[in-house]
């Protein structure tokens, strides 16, 4: 690594004129540039798909008038943070002047893999790559690269704007300039950093996604019934939501997918998904993104609704 071409992009970065690249328009990713937006930074946010740019935009803009009725932003800052916000579907030429870039793509190390390579090839030296996967491992992304010291975890927590960690993932080869730049950066961004070694799951997951599990499994057997399960973990644990719930939130996709990581990664059979979410997650049923989960789900509507399969 230049230490020099580090210690500028540091530089920009602490004093917010870096700027920053977000790949995929997705939640994750169209939260992440609005809590970078919202703090000063000129944002690129990039996808493939024109239209799920345009949704992500609109999204963001709604999601700062929440804050603006909260009246913890006023309407010129959330008119700032709007303007900050650029879009782009050439990857290319998006990170060729990117002091940090994200990746919030879809959870599939091979997708990752290729997007790393392209990022790698196109963006400047001494720029840091950071991915939010909520699994997948940083030291295998980084080997992927031609610079797998500037490439860490970032793993920010939906919704982005309101959770206030962020897990900071240290690859085998990570630099430890890299990883306490990215600490600051969180700590500007109001957030709170908490690093984790990479090993399968990291922290987060390696202990949420065996509590989500259990609690399918525990319906799946008849133990109790969703609501049951749901208002045990709330009232009795004090979680703003019951596994079942959040899970629906995560997406039954992606709990699947990172239980399979802690699974394979591990060698160890606690870690293996419940036959059920198996199951729906081949039947498309993910969760809120696709209206149905353990719960069904209106749009304009807050009420709970247990999913007539589980009556
Ligand atoms: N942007 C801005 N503000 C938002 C928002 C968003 N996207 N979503 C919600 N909010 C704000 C609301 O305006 C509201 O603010 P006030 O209370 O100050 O008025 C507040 O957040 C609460 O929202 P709601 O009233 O709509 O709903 P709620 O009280 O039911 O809370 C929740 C919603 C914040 C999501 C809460 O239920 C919660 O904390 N759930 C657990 C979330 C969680 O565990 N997230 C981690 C998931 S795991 C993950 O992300 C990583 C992984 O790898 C799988």
């Amino acid at each position: 690594m230049d230490t020099n071409t580090t210690a500028v992009n540091a530089a920009t970065l602490l004093d917010g004129t870096g700027l920053v690249a977000v790949i995929g328009a997705g939640q994750m990713g169209n939260g992440i540039a609005h809590v970078f937006a919202q703090t000063g930074y000129k944002v690129t946010l990039i996808d493939v798909n024109a239209e799920q740019l345009e949704k992500a935009v609109a999204t963001i803009a709604k999601n700062l008038d929440r804050q603006v009725t909260k009246g913890t932003l006023n309407e010129d800052q959330k008119l700032a943070a709007v303007a900050n916000i650029q879009t782009s579907t050439d990857l290319a030429v998006a990170v060729s002047t990117a002091s940090l870039v994200i990746e919030a793509a879809t959870e599939n190390v091979d997708l990752k893999l290729k997007i790393f390579k392209q990022i790698d090839a196109a963006a400047p030296v001494g720029c840091i790559l950071a991915s939010n996967t909520s699994s997948i491992s940083i030291t295998k992304i980084a080997a992927a690269t031609s610079r797998p010291s500037m490439v860490i975890g970032m793993h920010f927590m939906n919704p982005v704007p309101v959770m206030k960690l962020v897990e900071v993932i240290n690859g085998y080869a990570t630099s430890k300039e890299v990883s306490e730049l990215v600490v600051a950066i969180s700590k500007k961004l109001g957030k709170v950093p908490s690093e984790a070694n990479d090993y399968p799951g990291f922290i987060a997951n390696r202990i949420l996604m065996p509590m989500i599990n259990e609690a399918i499994c525990s319906l799946h057997e008849g133990v109790a019934g969703v609501e049951s399960i749901d208002t045990i973990m709330k009232l009795g644990m004090a979680h703003p939501m019951g596994p079942l719930q959040l899970a629906d939130f995560i997406g039954l996709d992606t709990c699947l997918s990172i239980l399979r990581v802690l699974h394979e990664g591990f060698g160890n059979p606690k870690y293996a998904p419940s036959p059920l979410l198996v199951n729906m997650v081949m039947a498309s049923k993910l969760g809120v993104k696709t209206g149905e989960g353990f719960y069904k789900y209106t749009a304009g509507s807050k009420e709970l609704v247990v999913s007539d399969s589980f009556l």
